[in-house]
């Protein structure tokens, strides 16, 4: 049986024909941005996650330098359905760059010796809970997103701390690139099978 909850959760997907309009105002955007980060678990309420919104024209900044890494960083094999990739990104409306603060997380480990080992962890899942919000509620209310990873790229990591004058101790773990979508998935998606293999109940 779905939920409102559910049924959302089951029409997220991965959509990479976007355009560079957007079905919901920009205070929207801001909106949902906030309340993914108001209210997204973290450990021990550290709330360390940060954002970066990016709109329009800082948007298309940002994937012209992802551009240049391709070009610059990619075996030349990948680089034309990277290209095309890339170009796809920046054709689209916006980008929510993902941020965990480093400095945060120290003083919790400081805090917590015990645990010191497992706080980056810990903070990569809970970065990964307000990505997993900010793309479920967007495609809710009719954004398509694809999540990309960029910071693979330490040129990349550069120029989004200079470009957008982010703190150093904001470390990037994603990038949501959101916009009008104008087609479905790229492939259907295939499941591996749940019960008894993925999920064990003991009851
Ligand atoms: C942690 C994580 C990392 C991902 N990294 C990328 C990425 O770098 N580029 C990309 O296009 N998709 C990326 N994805 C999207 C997955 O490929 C996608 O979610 C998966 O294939 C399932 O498809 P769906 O999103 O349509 O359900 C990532 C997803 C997750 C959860």
């Amino acid at each position: 049986m779905s939920t409102p909850f559910l049924e959302t959760v089951e029409s997220r997907r991965s959509l990479y024909q976007l355009t560079n309009t957007s079905p919901i105002p920009d205070a929207r955007i801001k909106e949902i941005v906030s309340l993914s980060l108001k209210h997204a678990p973290s450990a021990f309420n550290v709330q360390s996650a940060r954002a970066v919104i990016l709109l329009r024209e800082q948007h298309e900044k940002l994937w012209d330098i992802g551009l240049k890494v391709v070009q610059e960083e990619m075996p030349p094999a990948a680089q034309a359905f990277l290209t095309k990739r890339v170009v796809g990104f920046r054709g689209a409306y916006g980008t929510v760059l993902w941020f965990e603060d480093e400095d945060a997380i120290d003083i919790l480990k400081q805090k917590n010796p015990a645990i010191q080992r497992l706080l980056p962890e810990w903070s990569s899942h809970s970065s990964g809970i307000h990505q997993f919000i900010n793309w479920t509620a967007f495609s809710k209310e009719g954004l398509g997103c694809n999540l990309q990873h960029y910071n693979f790229s330490a040129k990349f990591v550069e120029s989004v701390h200079e470009l957008w004058n982010v703190p150093r101790n904001w470390k990037l773990k994603g990038q949501l690139v959101f916009g009008q979508p104008v087609g479905g998935p790229d492939r259907v998606k295939e499941y591996k099978p749940i019960e008894g293999d993925r999920m064990l109940v003991f009851a």
